[in-house]
């Protein structure tokens, strides 16, 4: 069925076994800018996974452009361990290049002790710091460096090498005319601001010869005002491959843009045309990449020609068996990325190594194992939300005999909430994911069931974990009984009608997710935007008041003076840029004092006020159910907490949390 994504890719000499790739991911196991083990596991799982080409990186050329979280290349003796990975992924089949990397006006000066450089000294939104400028000799040693880079990647036994000219790093400063001002024969025109890329190739190939694979990955579009579009990026593609670089692996735009390019409001494969407009302008094989998950996708990519090649990137962090997964057929097992970032890029933003929410092992491929059952054997898991899941079939791999009682008539607890909002719909594909695995494995979910000491007693179980989950908190506000005032939870699962304006309370992850799915209601759907659209039945600008102005006025009322503090910061700015857009009133400091019919009262700094509202929604944070663990202590049966029921925390800790007492019980 997968016939053109199990096509083997051949770059020049070089055939890969499938157009699987692995694109390159900053993961901070590298503390000391050196291959680590815990790399080498990571890599060997994903190579063993059945991808086709792992791309490792970036790899900083100098420490100044890498800085201390990434990898380096500096000098020879960085050379060993890039062999070992070379060893750990060619001994599983795959491929190996190294994405050499420069992060110019991307390093943040904290991190390297002294400025950053760049082109030209144009401040950046996304490190907030002016550069300093490179002088010409600076420049020329940046290239000189790239040279010696990608000859120590040569000489450890990475079949390529892939040149980052993508998301806003130095490549793409040099190309576009809002970060190159120069006036030197660097900047100022076209042919001048590829001049860096076209030494660096040069050099490049002088030290590695006409035979070694030498690629970049581009931006398709920098998606910044006043820069370079697809059209140009084509441009520069066709020029660069004219000079000798062998595959362009084509992705979306710069880190400072406003349009998102990883969470999951971004369509599957949003950003595929940009690597099919690159695709016309060369003869070499384009990748692509973003937001490629589901294994049909990808070949339907393939098999329409947008494309040679997929980048599979956080879907192989999720499941480091993707690719042999949709090889046999078994889609259903792949465990999904959802787009969350919770794991990886909010980690990543604040120092911490790479995880995954949807997969415990990621990161953790030599520590955390699934080891048979010791001992006892039978146990009940109660509650099935994502902790339970991940509990319950972790411990039916362990060989335990597993019943998972469920006190609603379906699994996934709250993933269900979390996936309601526009733009978060792929939280339920973890839904179908535990759906499948639990019936797979053969666990025993019985729904509709509600625990007690006295049934699980009689049930006749060794261990019992309660993942029992948590309620939604009803602080002691003044009218706060009334029947238009609704929690956030029941107003997710469609289960009361709402007046024109509503008023959020909280303004929390939950608070801003219902605020987003409220304002939303009565905007027109995708499909009906294309329609009007292609009949050009409507202005542009209606069309965005269609898409931004529904049917109730929203807003959220924050006691904190930030909106979505618990939100991470690889998503917070997407969600805040949606709530602007839908025209979501944020009041802040505002501590609700009563609810009144037809008003919100609220004290900001002792001041009072009022907010008009028909509806009150309550986003105030839960508490964990902790009736049953009480129970349990009780009747002196033994017993493991998972997940909100312990403490109220984000999905990833309940998953993980699942997965790690399962694992060791
Ligand atoms: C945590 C994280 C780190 C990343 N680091 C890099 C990097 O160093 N170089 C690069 O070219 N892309 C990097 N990317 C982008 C990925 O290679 C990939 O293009 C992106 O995740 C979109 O593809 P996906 O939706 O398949 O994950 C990173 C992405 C994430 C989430």
């Amino acid at each position: 069925m997968l016939r053109r994504l199990f096509t083997p890719l051949k770059i020049k000499d070089l055939e890969i076994r499938n157009r699987i790739v692995m694109p390159a991911f900053g993961l901070a196991y590298t503390p000391e800018r050196k291959v680590s083990q815990k790399l080498l596991d990571f890599y060997q799982a994903r190579a063993q996974g059945g991808c086709g080409l792992i791309i490792v990186g970036g790899v900083g050329i100098d420490f100044v452009g890498g800085g201390p979280m990434m990898l380096g290349i500096d000098d020879d003796s960085f050379i060993p361990g890039y062999e070992k990975l070379a060893e750990v992924v060619h001994r599983h089949g795959a491929k190996l290049f190294l994405q050499l990397f420069h992060a110019g006006r991307y390093q943040f000066s904290f991190l390297i002790g002294q400025k950053a450089v760049a082109p030209s000294p144009v401040k950046s939104r996304y490190t907030k710091e002016e550069p300093r400028e490179l002088s010409k000799e600076e420049i020329l040693e940046i290239e000189d460096k790239f040279a010696q880079a990608a000859l120590r990647a040569k000489k450890a036994g990475a079949d390529g090498v892939e040149l980052i000219g993508s998301a806003g790093y130095l490549i793409n400063q040099f190309l576009s005319p809002i970060t190159n001002q120069r006036t030197d024969e660097y900047g100022g025109s076209f042919e001048n601001r590829a001049r860096f890329v076209l030494e660096t190739i040069e050099k490049i190939r002088e030290k590695v010869g006409d035979d070694y694979i030498v690629t970049i990955r581009m931006s398709g579009n920098d998606f910044m005002p006043g820069g370079n579009d697809n059209e140009i990026m084509s441009e520069y593609a066709r020029l660069f491959v004219e000079k000798g670089l062998d595959a362009v692996n084509v992705t979306g735009g710069w880190h400072e843009t406003r349009v998102p390019q990883l969470p999951m409001a971004v369509p599957p494969g949003a950003f595929t045309y940009l690597a099919l407009g690159i695709k016309r302008k060369v003869s070499v094989p384009v990748f692509t990449a973003n937001r490629i998950n589901h294994p049909l996708q990808a070949e339907r990519i393939l098999q329409e020609g947008w494309a040679d090649a997929v980048c599979i990137g956080r879907a192989q962090i999720a499941d480091p068996e993707w690719a042999n997964k949709a090889k046999e057929g078994r889609f259903d097992e792949i465990r999904p990325c959802v787009g969350c970032m919770q794991g990886c890029m909010d980690r990543l933003f604040s120092g911490k190594p790479v995880e995954c929410l949807a997969n415990p092992l990621a990161g953790y491929e030599g520590e955390r194992k699934i080891e048979p059952a010791k001992g006892k054997k039978k146990v009940v898991v109660v509650g099935a939300g994502p902790g339970g899941c991940e509990s319950a079939i972790t411990l039916k791999k362990r060989g335990y005999e597993v019943e998972l009682w469920e006190e609603s008539d379906k699994i996934g607890g709250q993933i269900h909430l979390a996936g309601t909002s526009p733009g978060r719909g792929d939280f339920l594909r973890l839904i179908d994911f535990y759906q499948h695995e639990l019936a797979r494995l053969g666990v025993k979910v019985k729904l509709n069931k509600k625990a007690t000491a006295q049934e699980i007693e009689k049930g006749g179980f060794d261990r019992v974990i309660v993942a029992s989950g948590a309620s939604p908190i009803k602080p002691n506000i003044p009218g706060i009984d009334q029947d238009f005032v609704h929690q956030a939870w029941e107003v997710l699962k469609g289960e009361v009608e709402l007046g024109e304006k509503v008023a959020v309370l909280g303004g929390g992850a939950t608070g801003v997710e219902t605020a987003i799915y409220i304002a939303s209601q009565g905007t027109i759907s995708a499909e009906t935007l294309k329609f009007l659209f292609l009949n050009q039945a409507e202005t542009p600008e209606k069309l965005y008041e269609l898409c931004t102005k529904g049917t109730h006025q929203v807003a959220i009322l924050e006691m904190l003076p930030k909106i979505g503090p618990d939100l991470g910061v690889a998503t917070r700015w997407v969600l805040l840029q949606e709530l602007k857009r839908l025209g979501v009133k944020t009041i802040t400091n505002a501590k609700v004092v009563e609810i009144k019919p037809g008003e919100v009262i609220y004290e900001v700094e002792g001041e009072k006020k009022s907010e008009s509202a028909d509806s009150v929604v309550l986003a105030l944070g839960s508490v964990p159910n902790q009736e049953l663990a009480e129970e349990l202590k009780k009747a002196e049966i033994e017993f493991e907490m998972v997940g909100d029921a312990k403490e109220p925390r984000k999905i990833i800790d309940a998953i993980h949390e699942g997965f790690l007492v399962a694992s060791k019980l």
